[in-house]
């Protein structure tokens, strides 16, 4: 799988969100952060501006819930114009039923996991997911160091998507830049978002394309990747 990145519009000016996704033309999705101020200490976007942007821009949005009962309200951001959406592990009271509820509206599916929530528990529901998300920072703000004590838990899950031959993609986020990227693709991530390191960018699409060369790169080399 090539690499994908993932600009964070947390990063972006909101008030300029259509002119912040231009800013960013060749990503291959658009990271959109919705926080709900109980899941985590802090408030971002909810329904209409998703619906706004999604009209504004033809980069697909990947929807990261960072919100309680996301059961409820997870599917109402695919009509709202996700092609992807996560939800946390931690939130959901019915993570199956949630993933097959996505996927029949037509969206991708993915689980997020905060960085102390283990990935064994989950190994049988994976077949269920398009993607898993393993949180580099613990979620909330953008900005954080990059947390080195998650690579082991990318490494094993990488190893459990070999071992049942599954096409899911692993995301990594937070702390997520060019001194962090390799370590994550080498371990086994695939899909990156960058926060900071593309919006702080003097030319975010030009950030953009080089962390994709260097994930790229680190892919090409990574062990996880040798048969593919
Ligand atoms: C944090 C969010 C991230 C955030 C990453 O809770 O989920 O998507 O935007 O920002 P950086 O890349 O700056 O760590
Ligand atoms: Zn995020």
């Amino acid at each position: 799988m090539a690499a994908q990145i993932y600009p964070s519009i947390l990063s972006a000016d909101f008030a300029r969100l259509a002119e912040e996704a231009k800013a960013v033309e060749g990503a291959d999705w658009l990271h959109v952060d919705v926080m709900d101020n109980h899941f985590v200490p802090n408030l971002t976007l909810g329904m209409p501006i998703v619906e706004s942007l999604s009209r504004a821009t033809d980069i697909p949005l990947d929807l990261h819930l960072m919100i309680e009962d996301p059961d409820r309200w997870a599917p109402q951001y695919v009509e709202a114009g996700a092609g992807s959406v996560t939800f946390h592990a931690e939130a959901a009271a019915a993570p199956v039923r949630l993933a097959r509820e996505i996927r029949a509206k037509g969206a991708r599916a993915s689980m997020a996991l905060k960085p102390a929530t283990p990935i064994e528990q989950y190994e049988d529901i994976l077949p269920e997911l398009d993607m898993l998300l393993i949180m580099t920072v613990e979620p909330g703000f953008g900005g954080q160091p990059f947390l080195d004590i998650m690579l082991p838990k990318i490494r094993r899950t990488r190893e459990l998507i070999a071992k049942h031959g599954l096409e899911l993609w692993l995301q990594v986020d937070g702390g997520v830049s060019a001194s962090t990227i390799e370590r994550c693709a080498e371990a086994g991530a695939d899909v990156f978002v960058a926060g900071s390191a593309v919006y702080g960018a003097v030319e975010p699409a030009a950030a953009v394309r080089t962390l994709r060369e260097q994930a790229g790169a680190a892919i090409a080399a990574a062990p996880w990747a040798c048969d593919h």
